[in-house]
């Protein structure tokens, strides 16, 4: 079983669209998924067609100590989804009591094989990241291939840095690049500075900028639901193939 948390602090990066389409990709080839909205947004949860506001999920796991097991539904065949909860934004007002963590960590043990467990995170490096980090050994960043991209890492990294220390161990840490355009050359400048300070940690396949991407959420579909021959599909179908091998750049 890998458990990986998808991250970054910066909206927009590609989080939850990375998560909904890897983790389709993987349940169509008959992977066992269990799939986490993290963030109290719930775009997770709206993009598998499952209306956010009629759920409770993650908020009563956090706050109220229940277990995962009540909440997940069944959103597609190998697919399971634990919604964000209308409540789970009070974990950030909350703040750090009773370790959380811990208990989210402890639920993720294997009481059903899952093959991959993947966690959506709110674009903030609060409590609810704190909580998904505790729960994974894996993490995954997506990095926008535009001029603020790039901005952020180094301050994401300096932040789980202090976070490993206090763990005690280190998280794998891997990289892919969203949003690319093929001609603009900003985003190869993104991509190659990205390889040069993190050898061998950036995934080989590159998302494209692709207007399905953004389309298909809207119908509650993920891409391969909505265009299975598409080029976006593509993209996230060979992506899902790099995390399974965990296929590198130099
Ligand atoms: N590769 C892409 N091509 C086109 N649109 C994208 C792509 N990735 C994400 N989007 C769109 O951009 C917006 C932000 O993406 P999202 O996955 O929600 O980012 P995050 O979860 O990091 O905030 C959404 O409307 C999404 O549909
Ligand atoms: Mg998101």
């Amino acid at each position: 079983m890998r458990k990986i948390a998808i991250i970054n602090q910066k909206g927009g990066v590609g989080k939850t669209t990375t998560v909904l389409n890897i983790a389709h990709a993987l349940a169509l080839q008959g992977k066992r998924i269990l799939v986490l909205d993290m963030d109290p947004q719930a775009h997770l949860t709206a993009g598998l067609n499952v209306n956010p506001r009629d759920c409770t999920g993650l908020d009563a796991a956090l706050l109220d100590g229940e277990s995962l097991k009540a909440h997940m539904l069944e959103v597609r065949n190998n697919l399971f989804l634990v919604p964000a909860g209308v409540r789970l934004c009070d974990v950030e007002i909350l703040g750090a009591a009773e370790g959380r963590g811990e208990r989210l960590r402890a639920s993720l043990l294997p009481e059903q094989d899952w093959d991959f467990i993947l966690i959506d995170s709110p674009p903030s490096a609060g409590m609810l990241v704190m909580n998904s980090l505790y729960a994974v050994d894996e993490i995954l960043i997506p990095v926008s291939a535009d001029y603020f991209g790039l901005q952020g890492v180094s301050y994401l990294m300096s932040t789980l840095k202090n976070f490993e220390d206090k763990l005690g161990h280190t998280l794998q840490h891997r990289f892919v690049v969203t949003r690319f355009h093929r001609r603009r050359t900003l985003g190869k400048e993104v991509l190659e500075k990205l390889q040069a300070y993190f050898p061998h940690a950036v995934l080989q396949t590159v998302i494209r900028e692709l207007a399905a991407l953004a389309v298909s959420p809207g119908f509650g579909q993920t891409i391969f639901e909505y265009d299975a021959s598409c080029p976006a599909a593509k993209d996230y179908a060979t992506l899902a193939e790099d995390i399974v091998q965990d296929r590198t750049k130099p």
